[in-house]
């Protein structure tokens, strides 16, 4: 399916909450897209498209991350590598820290799961201040891989994310809000 199609089949299964988490907010839930087979299908064929070629495997980011870059990896007949939460793995870790609303938070990835200089597309599903992917692409780079590019089903521009990371990684979003 094409990019124009499958975002207007995405958006269509969007479940849009008013006043979710918080008041004021507008969350955009991506589970009706999760659930329908047709819209999940062509969501995880479209974060990979553009970078045909040029990746060798996924990272996704838990937690939800990990659904689009599970599905998406298969499709593309790669494999997926899991950039935990703090304190999951069993192996030794690189850890980086990114800043939350209220605090801060650690992701995790084994050392040396992948060979040096393996390219590797970071997977996630929403784009916002850019903390989460930022945090997963300087673990992949810090690994001694490289980071192919970044990809997220949705893109909320008024959170500076693109921004945030660093103009060398190319950013694709299939939805902007
Ligand atoms: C959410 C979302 C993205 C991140 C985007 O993850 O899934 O990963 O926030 O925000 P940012 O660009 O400001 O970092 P969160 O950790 O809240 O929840 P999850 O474990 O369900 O993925
Ligand atoms: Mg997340």
């Amino acid at each position: 399916m094409n990019a124009q199609d499958t975002r207007a089949l995405v958006e269509s299964r969007l479940a849009v909450i008013p006043d979710f988490p918080e008041p004021g907010v507008l969350f955009r839930d991506l589970t009706p897209v999760f659930a329908d087979g047709e819209a999940f299908h062509a969501l995880a064929g479209a974060l990979t498209a553009p970078f045909a070629g040029r990746f060798d495997v996924l990272a996704g980011v838990e937690a939800r991350g990990f659904l689009l870059a599970a599905a998406a990896s298969v499709a593309a007949g790669v494999g997926v590598l899991p950039i935990r939460k703090a304190g999951k793995l069993p192996r030794a870790v690189l850890t980086e820290a990114y800043a939350l609303e209220y605090g801060t938070a650690a992701l995790e990835v084994h050392e040396g799961e992948l060979p040096p200089g393996t390219r590797v597309l970071v997977v996630d599903d929403v784009l916002a201040t850019g903390g989460t992917v930022g945090a997963a692409a300087r673990l992949v780079e810090r690994a001694g891989w490289k980071v192919a590019g970044v990809s997220v089903a949705i893109e909320l521009d008024g959170l500076g994310g693109r921004a945030a990371l660093p103009d060398t990684f190319e950013t694709y979003s299939l939805l902007q809000y």
